[in-house]
């Protein structure tokens, strides 16, 4: 039988605070819904799916030694020993990599895929947390195995606190605290005949094939399935987070009300900004006010989708997504306070955010899925090149670059890079087919970064306002190039070396327990910098990632 929406209560993520923490991933099992029996998962601190949202001080070092508990890994079975790094051990001893998305740290505390933890191994991670008060995001990062990690449930918030947005009552900026924020973790999941979580959307692929993109025909608030919230009649305030592994949303409210955005991946705009909807990539975050004021006690309103769904819905019919959860109404008043003028830029409030720096370099980059290697559907590649070839990127320290993504297959991917802010400029449609024709794709290995300048089909548009402040994740339209402005930090800004180099396996120092040696297919014996990559994990594991360094 169909699952019944809005059985469950949205749970609220417990708080997990302190300078010096201690996060394992362990198996677990956990109920996605009243009405399913409880599910093989994993989970972060303790908890049976998801982690614990963190909440720091910028500007106050965190030390996080992460440990792997993993024993028996809920998607085994569906692991691709044929994709980068994946190798048959994996099955019964899951590596894991910790990552802090979005933040400003030093490399070898980085979450690099290739710096493994393997079950019974713990690695210390450094935060510097030198950077704008958001919300960020934990995840799972070992190559190859990014999605089946992540999907299983290895994700978490971190809120990010500063003298400003201090998530108390009475706060500088008059932003809803206390009960009236909270964060949500949007997902999307396909559940098994047996209620078990699925990371397999179709069968045309052969179970432990990669599969192309893991979608969902249902929606996840906070770990459980289509929960409802009971909320005060007043302003709150959610941190959103789209912690899909593909999916791209168009978010409403099913009233079609209006809704404020306040900041997104680092930070706040200068005044809210109100929508009635809003797409949000994976591994992008949107800080939101809504008010539920206008409601009638007992009423209620559903946070939905409609962004129709790419590629699996060719293969499967209609694997849609329409909706996440409801919120019903109380007959008490909650927060009192009102939508802010202004967040920056005036008195008591943080610093306008500057206007965009002038690019002093120009880098061309490429997104594209060459030629299928096998079914389904290609592979994906940024730059025509996979993870091991050596054509990286070095940007200089200190420099403002100029990154033009040029897309040019049909669909969008969310392009994430590590260690930086930066702002989008700009959109511009592409002549896709012309590109081409002009500039013909040599095979996957050889670099491939033509420019776009000739072949751009119509003016540049800027970003939507509520896009328009600090990001690290941007939807890149398929046909369309996407400007963004990049500074990469020096090491003197940065309070730490961004290039330094760090072994790849784990030293006896950091190993919790011995583990037998030569476990991952992994061949650096040292790793340097960072990685760029889509943040549609099925891509981002199948090379749609490559490193990165900035140089002196
Ligand atoms: Cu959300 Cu490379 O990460
Ligand atoms: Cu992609």
């Amino acid at each position: 039988p169909p699952l019944r929406p809005f059985v469950d209560e949205m749970p609220r993520m417990p708080v997990l605070r302190g300078t010096d923490l201690t996060l394992n991933a362990a198996t677990t099992t956990h109920r996605f819904h009243r009405d399913l029996g409880p599910s093989p998962a994993l989970g972060y601190g303790g908890m049976d799916y998801l982690g614990p949202t963190i909440e720091h001080r910028v500007d106050e070092p965190l030390t996080l030694r992460f440990g792997n508990r993993i024993g028996t890994h809920p998607f085994a079975a569906d692991m691709d020993t044929t994709v980068h790094g994946v190798s048959e051990r994996y099955r019964t001893s899951p590596p894991c990599s910790f990552h802090l998305h979005g933040g400003v740290t030093p490399p070898d505390s980085d979450g690099h895929p290739e710096r493994l933890v393997f079950p019974g191994q713990a690695l210390t991670h450094h935060f510097p947390l030198r950077q704008y008060a958001t919300n960020l995001w934990y995840h799972d990062h070992a190559m190859g195995i990014t999605r089946a990690n992540v999907y299983a449930g290895l994700a978490g918030m971190m809120l990010l606190r500063d003298e400003f947005d201090t998530g108390a009552p009475g706060n500088p900026l008059g932003l809803p605290a206390g009960e009236f924020e909270l964060p949500l973790v949007l997902q999307e999941k396909l559940f098994t005949a047996d209620g078990h979580q699925s990371l397999r959307s179709t069968v045309v692929v052969p179970q432990g094939l990669w599969e192309g993109g893991g979608v969902g025909d249902v929606g996840l608030v906070n770990g459980a399935v289509w929960p409802e919230l009971e909320v005060a009649r007043g302003l709150y305030r959610f941190r959103v987070l789209n912690a899909a592994s593909f999916s791209l949303w168009n978010l409403f409210f099913g009233n079609r009300m209006r809704f404020w955005v306040i900041g997104n991946d680092h930070g706040l705009l200068d005044q809210p900004v109100p929508v009635r909807n809003l797409l949000l990539e994976p591994a992008e975050r949107v800080d939101l006010l809504v008010d539920f004021s206008g409601l009638a006690p007992g009423e209620t309103v559903e946070l939905r989708n409609d962004e129709a769904p790419v590629f699996q819905a060719a293969i499967l019919g209609e694997v849609a997504m329409p909706l996440f959860c409801r919120f019903r109404a109380a007959s008490r008043r909650g927060f009192t306070g009102t939508v802010p003028q202004r967040l920056r830029g005036g008195s008591g409030l943080p610093a306008a955010l500057p206007p965009l720096e002038q690019p002093t370099v120009v880098r061309n980059l490429t997104v594209s899925q060459p030629y299928a290697v096998r079914m389904p559907p290609a592979i994906m590649v940024l730059n025509n090149l996979t993870f091991d070839d050596p054509e990286i990127e070095m940007p200089r320290q200190g420099t403002v670059e100029q990154w033009n993504i040029i897309n040019i297959t049909p669909d969008p991917h969310p392009i994430h890079i590590h260690l930086v802010n930066f702002r989008i400029l700009s959109r511009t449609p592409l002549r896709t087919i012309d590109y081409q024709l002009a500039n013909p794709q040599p095979p996957v290995g050889v670099k491939w970064t033509p420019s776009a300048e000739n072949f751009l089909a119509g003016p540049a548009q800027p970003p939507a306002a509520w896009e328009s402040g600090w990001k690290d994740t941007v939807r890149v339209e398929g046909g369309t190039v996407t400007c963004l402005i990049v500074r990469f930090p020096t090491a003197a800004e940065l309070g730490f070396d961004p290039d330094a180099t760090f072994p790849a396996a784990l030293t006896g120092t950091d190993m919790a327990t011995t583990h037998p040696m030569s476990h991952s297919a992994m061949s650096h014996a040292e790793l340097q910098g960072y990685v760029w990559h889509c943040h549609l994990l099925d891509h981002e594991d199948h090379e749609m990632m490559l490193r990165y360094r900035t140089v002196r």
